[in-house]
This record gives C-alpha cells, structure tokens and sequence, in this order.
C-alpha cells in the first residue's frame, strides 16, 4: 500500500488539574479507554469521597488521573491511576503518583493494584503483598451452596449502621464512616446477629457491569457465607462481582459455586506499612473490599 504522508505525534505536554474541575464523562471515557466497567455513577462515589487530579494536555483532554482518600490523619488510599494507552509507557504513570504522595501528605498509602501497574508501584517501594481475587459472572438459578448459620441473618437497618463502622474499623484499622455514610443510601445489607450484636455483615450495590457484594466484614468464612448468600439468592440471573483475598478459599468456594468465574488476580499493596490489618488476628477481618478503589 502507498504512504501518501507520515506525522509524528509522539511530544505530549501535560498540565494537572483538580479532578473536580473536569467533566465525570471525559472521566468515563479514560476509564472505558483501558477497559474498565465502571460507570459514571462509581466515578462519583469516589469524587464525593476524596480528591485527585487529572492530567489534561493541550486542548484539555483528559489523558491521566489519580486520585486519593484519607482513611485517618495518616494513611490514604490510592486509586484511578488511569493513562491514555497511547501515552502509556512514557513516564506518565509515575509522574501522577509522585504528585499523589506528594500532595495529600499522609505518612502511609494503600492500593489495589492490577497486573499493570504492579511493577510501577513495587518500585516505588509498595510491599506487604496480598493477592485477591476479582470474581465476577451470571448468578446461576436454582441449588444454593449449603451454609451453616449460628445466629440470626436479618437485613440491615438504618441504626445498624454505626455497628458496621464499628466493625469495618475492627477489621481494617481505620474509622471509615465518609464510606458508609456514602454508600448505605445505595446498599442492601444483610447481618448476622448473635447475642443481641452484630458480628458479621455484608453490603452489596449496583457497581459496574451489575452488582458488587461489598464490604464484607466477618470473623470466619462461614459467617461472611451466611450474610451474602441471600444477595447471591436476591441476585439470580444477573451479575454480580465480588473481590476478596484469596487466602479466603471457601469464601471464594462459595462464589464460584454461585456462578462467578475467578476474572482477574489483583494486588493490595502498601507503602510504609501494611494496609488493612484488623485490630485483633482472630478477629472480624476484611472477607470482600467494598471495591478496589476503596479498599
Ligand atoms: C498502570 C498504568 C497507569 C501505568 O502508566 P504508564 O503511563 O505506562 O506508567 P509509566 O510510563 O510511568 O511506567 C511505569 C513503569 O511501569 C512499567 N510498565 C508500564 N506498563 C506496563 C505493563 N503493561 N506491564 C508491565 N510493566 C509496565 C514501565 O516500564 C515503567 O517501569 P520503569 O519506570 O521501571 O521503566 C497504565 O498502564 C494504565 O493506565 N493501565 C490501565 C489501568 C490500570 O491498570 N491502572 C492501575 C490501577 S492500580
């Protein structure tokens, strides 16, 4: 075939701006550029939540962002580190995360990070690695996985939910009420109740291509079963997600018995310390993240 012209496209120059001040669809069409499902809506959420910053180039598309949100006065979590494919592998990457730490200041970071970025992040000296499991797919109809129960599963209520901070806090370490309160208008929950007190409980919400299960907070798988096996009943036929540490296998059992594939491995990181610890090893700990970007 004839080339009838060449042209060099490849000097790019960046500027950031304040993530709040560019539009949430040119958002949505960077994250849709790399693949992601989320909609405008899950950009939202976690503009309402924390801040970032975008890189725009020369006539203000948005080719780059970061964002963060402060779990605490000193740790943050670092999420939508998003480039444009056709900057990738330019210094783009590193760039936006050197602005991150250096513009929110916490002591500590948190992330979840893809097979992508991995790399990036471990040399910038990310460790305490976790590996979790994005699980996602139809939900079957019809046999459930059996699941034993001591207590009582009911749904969650409007006053349970200084109970599931309470919860979540013992399983992470950090208070994180701005999460809930953001998420409880949109989430169904079911807890477990034993002994007159919540001891486990799951949430679940549309995110995505459908619905995620998260967060779920329990001691043992068996109760972390018990509080989402009726979001899996509630969601027969349609798509449900749920991420969870792989080390959680009959957790993981149990989603794929209800017709979720294992998609992808991702991995929480941290820098400085490790994040997501819960106050008490035999305690309530982290069985699904409320989502990758929160952790
Ligand atoms: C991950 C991502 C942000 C990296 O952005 P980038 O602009 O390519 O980053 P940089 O050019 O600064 O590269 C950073 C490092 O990662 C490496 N890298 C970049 N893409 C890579 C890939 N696909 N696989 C392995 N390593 C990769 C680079 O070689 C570089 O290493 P070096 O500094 O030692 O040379 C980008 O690939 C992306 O947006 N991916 C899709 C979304 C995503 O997965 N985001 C991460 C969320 S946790």
């Amino acid at each position: 075939m004839e080339t009838i012209a060449r042209l060099r496209l490849d000097t790019f120059e960046l500027t950031l701006r304040d993530i709040r001040d560019v539009g949430a669809e040119q958002l949505h069409a960077l994250s849709v550029s790399v693949g992601w499902s989320h909609r405008e809506g899950d950009w939202q959420t976690l503009l309402d939540l924390g801040g970032g910053v975008a890189a725009v180039d020369e006539i203000e598309r948005v080719v780059g962002t970061v964002m963060w949100l402060r779990y605490g006065a000193d740790f943050a979590m670092i999420c939508m580190l998003i480039t444009l494919p056709r900057l990738q592998e330019q210094g783009a990457g590193r760039w936006l995360m050197e602005r991150a730490h250096e513009l929110n200041g916490a002591a500590a970071f948190g992330l979840t990070a893809t097979r992508a970025a991995r790399r990036l992040y471990r040399s910038m000296g990310y460790g305490y690695e976790q590996k979790i499991l994005q699980c996602q797919g139809q939900i079957a109809p019809g046999n459930r996985p059996s699941c034993k129960v001591e207590g009582l599963v009911r749904p969650v209520r409007f006053d349970d939910y200084e109970s599931l901070v309470r919860l979540d806090h013992a399983a992470n370490g950090y208070d994180r009420s701005a999460v809930f309160r953001r998420l409880a208008p949109e989430s169904k929950g079911h807890a477990l109740v034993r002994n007159d007190q919540i001891v486990a409980f799951a949430l679940c919400r549309r995110f995505g291509r459908g619905h995620v299960i998260g967060p779920v907070v329990a001691a043992t798988e068996d109760d972390a079963i018990a509080v989402s096996l009726p979001h899996v009943e509630a969601h027969a036929g349609s798509f449900l997600r749920a991420d969870t540490p792989a080390s959680n296998i009959a957790f993981t059992n149990f989603l794929v018995a209800s017709g979720m594939q294992i998609h992808d491995t991702v991995t929480s990181m941290g820098l400085k310390r490790a994040p997501f610890k819960p106050v008490n090893p035999e305690g309530p700990r982290r069985i699904a993240l409320a989502s990758q970007a929160l952790g």
